[in-house]
């Protein structure tokens, strides 16, 4: 496709003084759109929004490919994008301008930034593609040496993981820690995120033993539906499905289930006397409804910066993206799908 068209005569990513800044009428943009719900992305030269005066221009690095983009390229997840639209939610890239209302200190020129929320990807074009303009309030300066493809790939589950434990869930140190889908990323971090902030033990639930190895060290491994040696104080469940009531049964009278995800099966059912006598409070977690405050989010980046929370990855580069979105359609993937502009 055009790229020579992009890039011709200057080095891509660079706003030079008097030339066409990227997206404009004079200089579209690669990206992948979406023309149809439930259709597959194309290929396409885009022009996205102005940067208005509260926003940054970022040149992406790499860009995710989530089941949640594809719920939303489904047209059954809100809020429903206009059509034709540009996909994803998150990514990484580094600044090429900041709007005239920011602090020039903030976002400078070249300084690598993740990206999310804001309406990208659903209700203004998103980061499948090479640029993107976003609010300054959904941009997040990446700390020095933290991969700008993990930085991608890490602030939405981290961010999930930690509200599930802390922020819902409300784990105290010194409590015992249960996690269903152990090897996913939302499940792992859950995990790795209780070990550092005082869980006195962890138990985590795997579809298949097969892929125990993929769980953080030091966890109780259990395959789906088994019983733990001891009753956990928080469940943080992001399976769903019919094994659902089995986890809550591993729940100690009186304690907390957070509800994350629904991997395993959307409909859950549960004997409401049993429910009633364990006494153990359901909290629904939505992420579309709340933001770790930028103190957490800081942290949390840190944290991969510094190599002690980790997440897997499967890179692709931009030719890959079809089959990004095969592997997670199939179930197939095993880690946070990254594509490389
Ligand atoms: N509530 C919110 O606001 C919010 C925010 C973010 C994410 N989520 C949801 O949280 C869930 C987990 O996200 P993620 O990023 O961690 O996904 P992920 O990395 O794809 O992990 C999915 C996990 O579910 C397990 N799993 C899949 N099918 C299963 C089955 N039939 N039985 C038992 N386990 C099964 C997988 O096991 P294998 O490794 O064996 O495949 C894996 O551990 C997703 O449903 C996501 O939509 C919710």
């Amino acid at each position: 496709m055009g790229e020579q068209l992009l890039t011709e005569g200057r080095e891509p990513g660079t706003a030079q003084p008097g030339t066409a800044q990227p997206g404009t009428a004079q200089e579209p943009v690669a990206a992948f759109q979406i023309h149809e719900f439930g259709g597959p992305p194309k290929e396409a030269l885009v022009l996205l929004p102005e940067v208005g005066s509260a926003d940054v221009l970022v040149k992406m690095t790499a860009t995710v490919v989530s089941h949640h983009d594809l719920m939303l390229a489904a047209g059954v997840f809100p809020p429903q994008p206009s059509l034709p639209y540009v996909p994803g939610l998150e990514g990484a890239g580094h600044v090429v301008q900041a709007g005239a209302d920011i602090d020039a200190g903030d976002f400078p020129p070249e300084c690598v930034v993740r990206v999310y929320g804001g309406g990208l990807g659903a209700t203004r074009p998103g980061t499948w593609s090479e640029y993107v303009v976003v609010p300054a309030r959904s941009v997040t300066r990446v700390p020095e040496g933290l991969d700008p493809l993990l930085a991608a790939a890490c602030g939405s589950v981290a961010a999930t993981a930690w509200a599930a434990v802390f922020q819902v869930g409300g784990l105290q140190a010194g409590e015992r820690l249960g996690v269903t889908g152990a090897t996913g990323a939302v499940g792992s971090l859950a995990l790795q995120l209780g070990a550092e902030n005082g869980a006195r033990s962890r138990v985590g639930w795997v579809r298949t033993a097969a892929r125990s190895s993929r769980v953080p060290a030091g966890v109780e491994v259990l395959e789906a539906g088994d019983a733990p040696t001891e009753p956990v104080d928080l469940l943080v469940d992001t399976v769903g499905g019919p094994l659902f009531e089995s986890h809550l049964e591993a729940v100690r009278p009186g304690g907390r289930a957070v509800l994350v995800g629904y991997t395993a099966g959307e409909r859950v059912c549960i004997l409401l006397p049993d429910l009633l006598v364990h006494d153990v409070t359901l909290q629904p977690l939505n992420m579309m409804r709340r933001r770790v405050p930028k103190e957490v989010e800081a942290s949390l980046l840190a944290g991969f910066a510094e190599g002690r929370l980790q997440v897997a990855i499967e890179r692709f580069d931009r030719g890959g993206m079809f089959a990004a979105i095969e592997r997670l359609r199939a179930g197939e993937a095993s880690g946070r799908l990254v594509l490389e502009w």
